[in-house]
């Protein structure tokens, strides 16, 4: 959602937040500001509208200086993206500067109490409140400290909260209320970095590996910053002692490696992504996926009655895919449903309900307390998720990391490969665990899986056949995405992948359903992509094509290798190699991405941040 970055050491602030916005702007990026304690003890705050770059602008006089200071980039809930809305937001005397990533539930109660209280307000935002709380608290005679925790104690929500006071001896605190917001803290050398995510942190980290040690805050536990060092308290203000955990350098890297966008570079470390989520979960000598970590025993497996899996967005489309491995091969019924209607529905979840979360983030507000409602419910919960560390897999019973390296790209696309990719294990563990899957059947599924990474490499060896595409489609402003079983969900992922970086209307649907009610849309102002590969519903979308064809549609096919009688009624293909029916999924991804891109480019658009979204969605 946010991102929040504050330092506080002997360097020139300014710089080192800035640079950690700009590394943490994926969580958003409609308005960003800085605050800086000077060298009197003053509060000096710059904003801009728009991306963290701006702020060049805002310091164009030079910027402040001074060796304590907090940042934040912002992706509006509460309030236009304007510069009053911008954080850093600053207390009536402007002794206090507060950053937040999160929502403030109760925050209409807070303002009205606090109006009355005599305090002004200047922004839209629910964030205000918080600078207020902290010098109320002040004001009643409380320290910085204990007025920053009291404010804790009286916020309803989850979020993430910092707060810098002005002073020579300045000091940040920062704490973390529910699932919303994760803070991590890095200290060296007399300097602390306290940031929303670990690329925050690394001018902190070693130099040569980028590695270190690093603090996580849990939910209610808050974290003091000064120049004689880092104490991190729970919310009544008693010392905690955090084991920091070694981080590794994929985790912290933000680099385009030559790549114009890293939208594209993701999608070209496919190959690799796969074969990472594969990586030790597969014992090829036996060809049996064998997965040590996973929480349920041999009987426990055996018990199952229903496997539920949940996700947002693309993650959900991930989990519709699963939802046909799992049923195919693990003989279980299994159901995909959005975090966001499974949390409020109140679901049936018994002891022998397996629920699979997907997310990349492992922070997406409404997945993740889709999950605690399974947990409540005494529900089996493992997730597949990119980040380590994360809600999602604190909260689960076992967790299956995609490893696929930080996705900065907002638009997911490697996590999503490597998400079918686990879901495509899982199914096979089930199934050799519940014995519904015979020796040579899982066998030759795990061959199949082994051919992952080769297939995809020879799918984006060439691009100049989606760029050729994307010429031929960029002018259209309506798509209908056509597939039908496994490919279904992943029409809605082109559409997605579509509508999210070109901004172009998209639609996602079923092939069969065409005939219900879509087909009145179509005509020659409409392109149709279509999901024809070789697998066992082939002859049926065969047969929608046509239907489309008879309505002056314009078809792009994307086929297997060597259909030429298909390619001959439609009037574009891009093809997939001929690959089983488990991996098919994973291959017709790469062109609708590929298509995405291309066309995002020629419309000028700005494919890594497309507007109005956050990487990870830690609001509702
Ligand atoms: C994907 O391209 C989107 N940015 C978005 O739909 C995303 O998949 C969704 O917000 C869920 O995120 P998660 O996987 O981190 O839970």
């Amino acid at each position: 959602m946010c991102g929040i970055v504050g330092y506080v050491g002997k360097q020139d602030a300014w710089p080192i937040i800035y640079e950690g916005l700009k590394r943490l702007e994926y969580r958003g990026y409609d308005s960003a500001g800085i605050a800086i304690v000077d060298a009197q003890g003053d509060i000096q705050v710059r904003k801009t509208v728009g991306k963290v770059s701006g702020l060049d602008e805002a310091a164009t006089t030079g910027h402040p200086q001074g060796s304590v200071g907090l940042g934040h980039t912002r992706w509006a809930t509460h309030g236009r993206p304007s510069h009053d809305n911008a954080h850093p937001h600053i207390d009536c005397q402007q002794r206090i500067a507060v950053v937040h990533n999160g929502i403030v539930e109760n925050y209409l109660e807070l303002k009205q109490w606090l109006t009355g209280a005599g305090h002004v307000f200047y922004s839209e935002t629910d964030t205000e409140v918080l600078t207020h709380l902290v010098e109320e608290g002040m004001e009643q005679g409380l320290s910085f400290q204990d007025a920053f925790r009291s404010m804790g104690g009286m916020v309803k929500g989850s979020q993430a909260i910092s707060a810098v006071l002005q002073g020579e001896d300045s000091e940040i605190c920062a704490l973390r209320l529910g699932h919303a917001g994760g803070i991590v803290v890095a200290q060296a050398d007399g300097q602390a970095i306290i940031g929303s995510d670990l690329p925050a942190l690394l001018p902190l980290l070693q130099a040569e590996s980028n590695t270190g040690q690093v603090g996580f805050l849990e939910t209610g536990e808050m974290v003091v910053v000064t120049l004689d060092g880092v104490e991190y308290q729970d919310l009544d203000g008693n010392p905690i002692v955090k084991q920091p955990r070694l981080v590794t350098q994929e985790e912290v890297l933000v680099d385009k490696g030559g790549y114009q966008h890293f939208m594209l570079k993701e999608i070209m470390e496919q190959p690799q992504a796969v074969a990472s989520a594969m990586r030790e979960r597969i014992n090829f000598d036996t060809r049996r996926v064998d997965l040590p970590d996973f929480p349920l025993s041999t009987e426990e497996i055996a018990k199952l009655d229903r496997v539920m899996l949940i996700g947002c967005g693309t993650s959900l489309n991930a989990a519709q895919v699963g939802r046909h491995l799992v049923e195919r091969y693990s003989g279980l019924p299994a159901e995909a449903e959005s975090a966001s209607e499974f949390r409020y529905r109140d679901p049936f979840i018994g002891p022998n309900t397996l629920v699979v979360s997907i997310g990349q983030s492992g922070e997406t507000a409404d997945t993740v307390a889709a999950m605690q409602m399974v947990k409540d419910k005494g529900g089996k919960l493992i997730t597949i998720c990119n980040s380590e560390g994360s809600q999602a897999s604190r909260i689960a019973d076992g967790s299956f990391y995609m490893r696929s390296g930080i996705e900065i790209g907002v638009a997911s696309t490697k996590t999503f490969v490597a998400s079918l990719t686990i879901l495509n294990l899982l199914a096979i563990y089930l199934g050799q665990s519940r014995g519904t899957l015979e020796p040579a059947k899982f066998q030759e599924l795990v061959d199949g899986l082994a051919q992952l990474p080769r297939l995809m490499g020879e799918l984006i060896a060439d691009s100049s056949v989606y760029q050729q595409m994307a010429q031929e489609y960029a002018t259209f402003d309506n798509f209908l995405f056509l597939g039908r079983g496994m490919n279904s969900p992943i029409a809605s992922e082109g559409a997605l992948k579509l509508k999210e970086i070109s901004y172009i209307h998209a639609e996602g649907y079923p092939a069969g359903e065409m005939k219900h009610g879509p087909i009145a849309l179509i005509d020659s102002a409409m392109a149709i992509v279509a999901l024809a590969p070789k697998d066992t519903l082939y002859d049926k979308v065969a047969n929608n094509i046509r239907e489309v064809k008879a309505r002056d549609g314009r078809v792009l096919a994307v086929l297997t290798e060597g259909d030429t009688q298909l390619a001959a009624d439609v009037d574009h293909v891009l093809y997939i190699p001929e690959a089983p029916e488990h991996i098919i999924p994973l291959l017709t991804t790469v062109p609708l991405q590929m298509l995405a891109y291309h066309i995002a480019l020629l419309r000028d658009r700005d494919v890594d941040q497309p507007r109005n979204l956050a990487k990870s969605v830690t609001v509702e």
